[in-house]
């Protein structure tokens, strides 16, 4: 009984905190700085694929698949819920978990999760509903916050659906700031779609934050209010200054092996998304994951790339038409290179060391990451025939 009061006064207080500094129009002011996120965040999200039908044996399932498949020896950790998982509030506004899809409840969920090794998220939005029209936090980001923690919650997913007028930094601040009094290392992940382009202002209040809208399973399509993998590609472009460790521009999830590419723009798909530094949530079906896109999601020596611990984000360095040369630096000083071609033909593409960085005269090692093969030493330049909507992914090395 005393622990229940003391939680609804810690509630009440928190909550009186948010109103005054909203009457006052101030931002919450305390730095995320929660220390975690210092690579791209890697695991598995429910949403791409199953949308609204999740449930305590799909996640549980999920699970259980990062680790036979061996995806978490590769590195991928988080395993989240998004949206749908929530039905109500109960008499003191806690939120309420669907107890028909998860009969065990959120906590031993995230036992299970842990049991693997692995951590666990969940999603929220801070609109009064989520994209999905379930109950959002909005004025309830502390008492949500500390429900979470007491999950043992890892990761929060947290929406941008229903806000009205609401100020993103404001908003984002106030959940940043909840997450921290749960006492909880909680990976923030804002999802915002780069409305109020949150690179200029997120770097200390969350640990990624979405970029864009949200991605289709497509090489290039126009959906509704939604981003084929080439245009994403595209708004990446002049990001790259504003990621670095435990802050990261976010491309949104990964749809490799959901069916609407095929292998090789898959392979370009997960290339890019290791290059640009992006968080890397698988959002595939694990249980029926076709050996090709097992070995995709599971390149280690792609993964090195996007898990180097200097944490640049790779940058287009150069675009001829349908021929593209992108870079990243990496912290042996060595740097990851593809050449890409998205046009309809087999094309030679060539990169030189001037455009690396490098002195022309340089003489440097090439190692093929997908063929995960050394090509040999090269001076000035490589260059090499690249496949229609495909890849070649190198590591140069002086
Ligand atoms: C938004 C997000 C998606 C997903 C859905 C859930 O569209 O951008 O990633 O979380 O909401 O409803």
């Amino acid at each position: 009984m005393i622990a229940v009061r003391k939680f609804v006064r810690q509630v009440c207080c928190c909550y009186l905190a948010v109103c005054c500094l909203a009457i006052l129009n101030v931002p919450p002011s305390e730095a995320s700085d929660n220390g975690i996120a210092l690579t791209p965040p890697m695991g598995w999200n429910s949403w791409n694929k199953f949308g609204c039908n999740v449930s305590e044996d799909l996640i549980k399932g999920a699970a259980d698949a990062i680790v036979s498949s061996g995806m978490k020896d590769a590195g991928y950790e988080y395993v989240v819920i998004d949206d749908c998982w929530q039905v109500s509030r109960d008499a003191s506004g806690n939120i309420v978990a669907d107890a028909q899809r998860f009969p065990s409840g959120i906590k031993a969920l995230a036992d299970y999760v842990h049991s693997r090794g692995l951590k666990f998220g969940i999603y929220s939005d801070a609109g009064v509903k989520t994209c999905a029209g379930r109950l959002g936090s909005s004025g309830h980001e502390y008492q949500d916050a500390l429900q979470y923690a007491a999950w043992g919650v890892d990761y929060l997913k947290y929406d941008w659906c229903h806000t009205g007028k609401a100020n993103a930094e404001w908003a984002y601040s106030t959940m940043r700031d909840a997450l921290k009094a749960s006492g909880r290392p909680i990976v923030f992940s804002i999802c915002e779609w780069g409305t109020a382009k949150p690179w200029l202002w997120a770097k200390d209040v969350g640990n990624l934050w979405r970029t864009t809208g949200d991605i289709s399973d497509c090489w290039d399509c126009a959906k509704k209010e939604a981003l084929s993998f080439v245009k994403i590609v595209d708004t990446q472009d002049g990001l790259e200054t504003y990621a670095g460790p435990g802050h990261w521009n976010d491309p949104d999830m990964l749809e490799v092996g959901n069916g609407g590419m095929t292998t090789t723009e898959y392979r370009s798909h997960f290339s890019l998304w290791c290059l640009l530094a992006a968080p890397l949530m698988a959002g595939n079906d694990l249980k029926s994951m076709p050996a090709e896109i097992k070995e995709i999601l599971t390149n280690r020596e792609a993964i090195a790339v996007n898990q180097d611990t200097l944490g640049m984000q790779g940058r287009r360095v150069r675009k001829d038409g349908d021929t593209e040369v992108w870079a990243k630096q990496l912290r042996d000083g060595s740097r990851a290179v593809i050449l890409f071609n998205r046009g309809i033909d087999e094309t030679q593409i060539s990169v030189s060391w001037e455009e690396l960085g490098y002195p022309a005269h340089l003489s440097a090692g090439v190692r093929d990451l997908w063929m995960k093969k050394d090509l040999g030493r090269f001076a000035g330049m490589y260059g090499a025939k690249v496949p229609s909507h495909g890849v070649v992914m190198v590591k140069v090395t002086p």
